[in-house]
């Protein structure tokens, strides 16, 4: 991923504030740039480059520059205290769905039969609508966790979901969830499972936006980074109405504090795990609004995500949006989808683009709707929310069993 979008000026003023208190950390990475700068290799798995990595400052910028001369943006993950006290857990939950999937050889393609109900719901999706709900998320000034109000526009999100879901016909349940880590909330939507309320389907994306600048008040207007996956979101949910109450349990999630380092989600997930809950699928949406790559193609993040749903995704598309695929690597925990898989969960991540043709305007006061945002192209991502909540929500597909 080119420089330009990367959030290494943050990371540089991050760093030189540590440089004075000069306390060491313990980063994910891959190995070879944990080799590369002398870092104290805490556990490693060579089939995936990874490593879980001890290093102290003058290190942690090393890596930095050389991350970002490898055009990867950060390229690395700080872990929390307790996630540093497992690091060979940790590393193998994050190569429990690449490796073992593909060793076991359980990946196999998969054939979906259409159903003509769920196409006539995903055709309803609508670009002038979902143009309205980028730019209502896209007008406030920031949406950074660190501002001031980092919470006015959750709070108004849940507002208007309330008012917009009042006659569903299904049981739900709208909440703020608060975080450690953060003083910004997530907004969680719940739809209950009619007949496997315990089998979970999760679809999120992040609120939050952010300008790589100095302040906390720089406008960071994130019109595609990201208004555009969570207006998706918001737009699959109006449709929804219109659909019967899904056998299991719908989870949509509006995140906070992504930008910051996946703040968020990372919470989330590891409660989720905490809890044993019975997540089957994830489904990230992060930036739908550029097609870099040209209309309706879509890149589909293969680092952090699961085969098996990716190939499960690759299916829908086929079977009701038909748009064209190229898998590609996002090459480092790029968004929120990280935060599933490291706790074992199945994750996937259809993305606007290629990588390398992304938006490169993000995390600036340039990141508006301009003659190159394509409600067109956006629209296909509801359109994926809600097959993906129609075919996994009122099915039985699993994910094969590993042991
Ligand atoms: N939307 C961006 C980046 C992105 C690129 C997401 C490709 C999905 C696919 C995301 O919000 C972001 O900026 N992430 C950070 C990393 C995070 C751990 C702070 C980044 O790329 O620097
Ligand atoms: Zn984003």
């Amino acid at each position: 991923m080119p420089l330009i979008f990367c959030l290494g000026l943050l990371f540089s003023l991050n760093l030189m504030a540590h440089v004075v208190s000069d306390k060491p950390v313990t980063v994910i990475t891959s190995l070879d740039s944990a080799k590369a700068v002398g870092g104290v290799i805490l556990s490693k798995d060579d089939s995936s480059n990874t490593a879980v990595t001890y290093l102290n400052q003058l290190q942690l910028s090393q890596l930095s520059s050389l991350n970002h001369l490898q055009g990867k943006c950060a390229g690395f993950e700080t872990l929390s205290d307790d996630e540093v006290m497992q690091p060979g857990l940790l590393l193998q939950n994050l190569k429990v769905t690449d490796t073992k999937f593909k060793s076991l050889g359980l990946i196999r393609p998969t054939v979906l039969t259409w159903n003509e109900e769920y196409q006539k719901l995903a055709d309803k999706a609508d670009p002038v609508q979902l143009k309205e709900t980028i730019s209502w998320i896209s007008s406030y000034p920031t949406r950074y966790n660190k501002a001031p109000s980092p919470n006015q526009h959750v709070d108004e999100l849940k507002t208007k979901l309330e008012s917009w879901l009042r006659d569903a016909r299904w049981p739900y349940q709208i909440e703020i969830i608060n975080h450690k880590s953060t003083k910004q909330n997530t907004l969680r939507l719940t739809i209950t499972g009619k007949t496997k309320p315990t089998e979970v389907i999760v679809l999120g994306g992040h609120l939050d936006s952010i300008n790589t600048g100095y302040s906390n008040t720089d406008k960071a207007p994130g019109a595609d980074d990201n208004a555009s996956g969570s207006a998706n979101l918001i737009e699959a949910v109006k449709i929804l109405k219109n659909a019967n109450q899904p056998n299991r349990t719908l989870e949509f999630y509006w995140y906070a504090g992504e930008e910051s380092g996946l703040l968020g989600s990372a919470e989330i997930a590891k409660e989720a795990k905490a809890k044993n809950k019975n997540v089957i699928a994830v489904m990230q949406l992060d930036m739908t609004l550029f097609p870099g790559s040209g209309e309706q193609v879509i890149g589909l993040v293969t680092d952090f995500t699961s085969p098996w749903l990716r190939e499960l995704l690759t299916a829908m598309n086929n079977t009701y949006t038909k748009a064209r695929f190229v898998p590609d690597e996002c090459g480092y925990a790029c968004s929120d989808h990280a935060s599933w898989h490291r706790q074992g969960y199945h994750a996937v991540t259809p993305f606007e683009a290629i990588t390398q043709t992304m938006n490169g305007n993000i995390h600036s006061a340039k990141d508006v709707i301009d003659s190159k945002s394509s409600f067109q192209h956006s629209n296909t991502f509801t359109q994926l929310a809600i097959v993906f909540a129609l075919v996994l929500g009122n099915s039985d597909i699993k994910p094969p069993s590993i042991n």
